[in-house]
């Protein structure tokens, strides 16, 4: 009996017998020569049968096999230098488990996408194709590799609630839900709660699904996405600028190393990740207006980025680039005002570069009783659903700062692709919440 092996171990099986366990992912033929490739979901290999070395009927078989049927499949490990993975597979038997009938999507599917539309409601089965593999495989590296940069700096994971009475980035992009007869929301961001946590804590992160009813269709927005928000007690704006280069430094040093097939795949051009080296370029706010004013494009001090914004002004630098100071009119309650410019806060955005745009938003949290409480009334928030965190205030406050990182948009950077929609396993697009 032939021992069951991954693909992505076969070279330590060279000359061996094996078995395989997977899907055919596509085929061909030259004559007395046909090529089964195989995918078992830890990589793919080309398995080779020559006519003669199997009895006529395997042999003609060949022709009834059809894309994505489930195969076990025994053959010999052979070196082949010119394969992907280093290795062949002569084929000696093969079984059918189940034959997929009209595979929906196309042969085709790993030369780019054909038709979005059409491959959106498949994403059950679109996320078989080589890409998507690839992008999958990209996310589990970098989620683990949140884990492991927080905790190796001695971090404390805090998991932030789903369902929420009040908001955190404003209230237009909630989506409301039942609670008990009471009006609950769904997590915009576990920002409110992680500094809580950090006073208890020192050094916390949260990373779980955030929501936001956002009615914008662009290729950097999902409604659902996955956010990670490290908080650090006794932190101000330079601390976690300076922690938000060594993590994006840090995530993507790992995805080189450990994903470089993937990126391969991807078509991905490796040179431009290996200059994410610290320091990365920062700027002001103002000096941000500059750079679009001299590309000669219209905008006003005071109003936000929009993604033309934020790539015109990352397309200037090779390294990520963080934008901090933006006025004070276009952000959330909680950000603390610059002491030497009211008119600003000390917040800090990372757009990525090549027009990848913003990747991270953070900022020095508003830290005086006081003077959050009047934040609270400028803006007519209902002070009664945030009195614990004004509590936060009373007891103890300190200066404290944190942010968050995004990671689709993180993966569609690093990754190469263009669009948020293929960087998580399901999206939830704009009106669009099938499979
Ligand atoms: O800038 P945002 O809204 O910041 C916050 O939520 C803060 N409370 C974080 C903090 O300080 N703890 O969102 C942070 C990041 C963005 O930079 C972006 O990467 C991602 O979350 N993001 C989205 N990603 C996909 N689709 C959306 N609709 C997103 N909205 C934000
Ligand atoms: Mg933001």
């Amino acid at each position: 009996m032939a021992k069951w092996v991954y693909i992505e171990d076969l070279k330590k099986f060279i000359g061996e017998e094996v078995e395989i366990r997977g899907w055919l992912y596509n085929k061909r033929s030259s004559g007395k020569v046909k090529f089964l490739i195989l995918r078992d979901g830890s990589g793919f290999v080309q398995c080779v049968m020559v006519k003669g070395t199997v009895s006529d009927e395997l042999f003609a078989s060949f022709k009834e096999l059809t894309l994505e049927s489930s195969i076990v499949l025994v053959g010999v490990v052979r070196e082949e230098k010119r394969a992907p993975g280093g290795v062949e597979i002569d084929v000696k038997d093969y079984k059918i488990i189940q034959k997929a009938v009209d595979y929906p999507i196309p042969k085709v599917r790993e030369e780019n996408i054909p038709d979005v539309g059409v491959l959106l409601p498949k994403r059950h089965l679109w996320l078989r194709s080589k890409k998507q593999w690839a992008l999958m495989r990209i996310r589990d590296t970098i989620e683990k590799g949140i884990e492991d940069f927080f905790h190796e700096r001695k971090f404390v994971r805090i998991d932030s609630p789903i369902l929420t009475p009040s908001a955190c980035e404003g209230t237009t992009t909630l989506f409301k839900t039942d609670y008990f007869g009471e009006p609950a929301y769904l997590s915009q961001s576990g920002q409110l709660y992680v500094e809580a946590a950090c006073m208890a804590h020192g050094k916390v992160y949260c990373f779980g699904p955030t929501f936001r009813a956002e009615k914008s269709k662009t290729r950097r927005h999902l409604m659902e996405f996955w956010m990670v928000e490290p908080e650090i007690a006794f932190y101000e704006l330079d601390d976690i600028m300076s922690l938000s280069e060594e993590f994006v430094e840090y995530l993507v040093k790992r995805v080189l190393e450990e994903r470089e097939e993937e990126l391969h795949i991807l078509g991905r051009d490796l040179k431009k990740l290996e200059k994410i080296k610290r320091p990365f370029a920062r700027i002001t706010y103002d000096e941000a207006v500059k750079i679009l004013k001299d590309k000669g494009m219209e905008f006003e001090w005071g109003d936000d980025f929009g993604g033309d914004e934020e790539t015109a002004i990352s397309e200037a630098f090779e390294t990520p680039v963080i934008v901090h100071r933006y006025p004070a009119k276009i952000k959330p309650f909680y950000m603390k005002r610059d002491p030497e410019n009211p008119d600003v806060v000390l917040n800090m955005d990372m757009l990525a570069p090549e027009g990848y745009g913003e990747i991270i938003g953070g900022s020095q949290r508003e830290d005086d009783y006081d003077t959050l409480l009047k934040r609270f009334e400028e803006e007519n928030l209902p002070i009664e659903d945030y009195k614990w965190y004004l509590d936060l205030r009373k007891y103890g406050s300190v200066p404290h700062s944190g942010f968050g990182l995004g990671i689709e948009r993180t993966i569609v950077w690093i990754s190469g692709i263009r669009h948020v929609r293929e960087s998580i396993p399901f999206p939830r697009l704009l009106e669009k919440i099938y499979p």
